[in-house]
């Protein structure tokens, strides 16, 4: 579906009402605000398909485990953020006859995702059955400035008609989970209420006795006058409803404006959350939709001037970028660091909102360059305080002495998956763990977290590596035996050589803290290792597996190999497939898959793209155009890590092609699976694939780095990214990189090598070409 959507540089536009796109559009029009989400579905009925989805972040389900085989070791439980009450619901009834746009003719059908000012718009023509006209101009967001808020301002006016219009605003908690594993409800009504003009419904959780409070309430206007026409009340099971009947001539416009609030147990004390709920959308409609839209508006300028991306030239990209970024921001504030980015953010119910080793290995990179370094610190602190159930975790799998294993997904630290190839195997999500620690570090010079929390989470990553490796006597090196690397196309291989690798530069780096907190703080590293019972011994042990760990290698190649076995297999290339077999993971049995030699994402490559700065350029080179032909890109987190690299080893043209692809996987469909909700945290890939790619920046002993090149199809390319302290705005052509600094903070960088000094508010400018 190759832009479906209309290119534009601010929105996204669907114009025509064509129903077999629906789901894939209410993913891609999903509105958040980091603390509750949904995806965009329509307020008035519609009885087409659709995946109606609201979420409240944190608020989930333990829904019982469902395998076909059970394993020792397998979680009880695969914890779901929850589908919670539809408040955007409003009925609509044209003489009698229910609005359903499945049902009747519609024309001049627009979506647009306003993603400078942050809302939705959707407008129509309907003609229903009984030949009544009318147009319709909804209008919603979900407020960034009051975490509980979303607003509504649904119009109608009558074209070819003079009659009755019923409108019923209502709050349903009648939600499922398409996912449920057992096709059970997860919440129960404690409470609900309905008077004139407003209503709400608390519902709890089934289990872990979440609570939601939804609360409503509206105005109406007629011809732009406010009018109160006498409601009915309407209140069923988890269900309450206004309706109010207006008789309006033709061309009059009708316009109900609706004011949610949605508030949680995680926020609020039980006792008071009714009341606090109810009075945050009654402040809101006192405030009013305009003042609201214009707090949406200053909220979203200044996200973007903290994280925008703007690409001269080349529409196509531009639009992609703008909307990866604003998905993200959407998803993730970092105000609570209880919560956390799931791969679909709130715009599906795919992977149950869980965490993943995405927020590690893309998202963190993302944030830390785009927001305040509380943002990434908030995601390390999720994980600190997760090390408890990270240890029980790796206790459970038979390790001891404090080695931890977090989880491969999970909610609240406890491990949800259960295959025992990825729960058991894929292990080196411990890695980017550990990985994300030193990023931080890097980036921002701040050792406060490494000292206070950090170097707790290395050592009990560490312990289990040490665990991890076994020492084969007939290799006369340390191995890692039965894992799944990043491809996970692969399963229960010896020595994949990206694990390996991160396991014993976990170790290494963990080494390296101790010895600095040694040298500057010895106290706090005694007191560390009293509280963790750290052995020195553990320090030998350590060192002797980093110096004697084995990694395949294809010496006549020149290339790190993926796994032992991997050349055994037959070797065909990517371009040598007949198209109709892609994506392979809808067309070939599991078995065909691993036997094959296609790789499902970067795995050696993401190794090279870690520890870039250990090798040289053709070694690099020579490992890429190995592994590329062979990569399927089948996970959404693969082409940027190959954008990165590609651009690295200045494989332009490669670089382009595999960024397009990364940054408008959803809007075009590539994967054949948006309906399922957005590629959230693979779209963090798509902004370092622009920044770390294109831009070339690395932060390298304390400075940064810059090695931008532009693609051939672009005018110049700018980004923003915040660096200790200062507001960099990056622009770059082919002839020249432009950097001003918008804030007061004074910084040292590097271009292609040459040092520059950047005064607070300066200007640099640096001839490319
Ligand atoms: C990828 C994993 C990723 C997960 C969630 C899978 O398809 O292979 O690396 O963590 O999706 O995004």
């Amino acid at each position: 579906m190759k832009h479906y959507y209309e290119l534009d540089e601010w929105n996204i536009i669907e114009k025509g009402f064509n129903a077999c796109n629906n789901e894939i559009s209410e993913s891609i029009f999903s509105l958040g605000n980091g603390f509750m989400g949904q995806r965009a579905n329509f307020e008035e009925a519609y009885s087409g398909n659709s995946l109606s989805g609201n979420y409240i972040a944190g608020v989930y389900y333990p829904d019982k485990t469902r395998v076909g085989w059970w394993k020792n070791g397998y979680p009880e439980y695969f914890a779901k953020v929850l589908n919670s009450t539809n408040w955007i619901g409003i009925n609509i009834k044209v003489n009698d006859i229910t609005l359903d746009l499945a049902k009747c003719s519609v024309r001049e059908f627009k979506r647009v995702l306003n993603m400078k000012e942050g809302y939705l718009k959707r407008s129509f023509v309907a003609t229903l059955e009984n030949g009544n006209e009318i147009e319709v101009n909804a209008k919603r967001f979900i407020s960034m400035t009051r975490s509980e808020i979303g607003v509504i301002k649904y119009s109608i006016r009558l074209l070819n008609f003079s009659g009755k219009l019923e409108v019923s605003p209502y709050l349903d908690g009648n939600v499922v989970n398409c996912d449920s594993n057992y096709d059970e409800t997860f919440w129960d009504e404690t409470s609900k209420g309905a008077k004139p003009y407003e209503a709400y419904v608390m519902l709890k959780t089934k289990k872990l006795d979440f609570h939601v409070c939804t609360s409503m309430t509206f105005q109406l206007t007629k011809n732009g006058e406010i009018i109160k026409p006498i409601v009915t009340l309407n209140e069923s099971e988890k269900y309450v409803s206004n309706t109010v009947s207006v008789d309006c001539y033709k061309n009059d416009e009708l316009v109900i404006y609706k004011y949610v609030a949605n508030s949680s147990s995680r926020y609020y004390k039980l006792q008071e959350l009714i009341k606090i709920t109810r009075e945050l959308a009654s402040i809101a409609k006192k405030d009013g939709f305009e003042m609201l839209l214009e707090e949406q508006s200053k909220s979203w300028s200044e996200k973007w001037r903290e994280s925008d991306i703007v690409i001269k030239g080349d529409v196509s990209a531009q639009q992609g970028i703008r909307f990866n970024i604003f998905q993200l921001n959407q998803t993730y504030t970092g105000e609570d660091y209880r919560l956390n980015i799931g791969p679909k953010g709130f715009t599906g119910e795919k992977y149950g909102g869980g965490t993943y080793w995405d927020t590690e290995a893309y998202c963190i990179p993302f944030y830390l360059s785009t927001a305040k370094e509380k943002v990434s610190k908030n995601l390390l602190l999720y994980r600190y305080n997760q090390l408890g159930k990270a240890i029980e975790n790796a206790k459970k799998l038979g390790f001891k002495d404090g080695a931890a294993l977090y989880p491969m997904v999970t909610m609240n630290g406890e491990e949800c998956h259960n295959e025992w190839e990825i729960t058991f195997e894929e292990i080196h999500r411990n890695g980017a763990i550990a990985y994300a620690i030193y990023n931080y570090v890097n980036y921002t010079g701040d050792k406060s977290y490494l000292y206070e929390f950090g170097l707790e989470v290395l050592i009990a990553i560490s312990r289990f590596w040490a665990q991890r490796a076994t020492f084969s006597s007939k290799k006369n090196k340390y191995v890692i035996l039965g894992v799944t690397g990043p491809n996970e196309y692969e399963n229960n291989v010896n020595n994949n050589w990206y694990t390996n690798k991160i396991a014993c530069w976990t170790m290494q780096y963990t080494l390296n803290v101790i010895n600095s907190l040694n040298e500057h703080q010895g106290k706090t590293l005694d007191e560390l290792k009293s509280k963790v019972n750290f052995k020195d011994d553990e320090i030998i042990n350590w060192k002797n597996i980093i110096k004697n760990m084995y990694y395949p290698l294809d010496e006549e190649l020149g290339i790190f190999l993926q796994q032992d076995g991997y050349m055994d297999k037959e070797q065909i290339l990517v371009k040598d497939l007949d198209k109709k077999n892609i994506p392979i993971n809808q067309n070939w049995s599991w078995d065909r898959i691993l036997r094959s030699c296609f790789i499902k994402q970067a795995d050696v490559l993401q190794g090279i793209y870690l520890f870039e700065q250990e090798y040289d350029m053709a070694t690099i080179k020579r490992n890429f155009d190995f592994y590329e032909p062979r990569t399927v890109h089948e996970s959404s987190l693969s082409p940027c890590i190959h954008t990165i690299l590609a651009a690295k080893i200045g494989n332009h043209e490669k670089a382009y092609d595999m960024y397009l692809r990364a940054s408008r996987l959803d809007l075009d469909n590539y994967n054949n699976d948006t309906k399922d909700g957005c590629h959230t945290t693979s779209m963090a890939g798509t902004w370092m694939a622009v920044v770390h790619g294109f831009g070339g920046l690395r932060v390298i002993n304390n400075k940064l780095i810059l090695n931008p090149f532009i693609p051939d199809h672009w005018c110049s390319c700018s980004f923003k990214i915040m660096f200790r302290g200062a507001l960099l705005n990056i622009k770059f052509t082919k002839e020249t990189l432009q950097i001003q600094n918008e804030n007061e903070i004074p910084i040292n960088l590097s271009v292609h090598e040459n040092d520059y000094y950047l005064n607070g508010n300066g200007l640099l400018e640096v001839k490319l070409s």
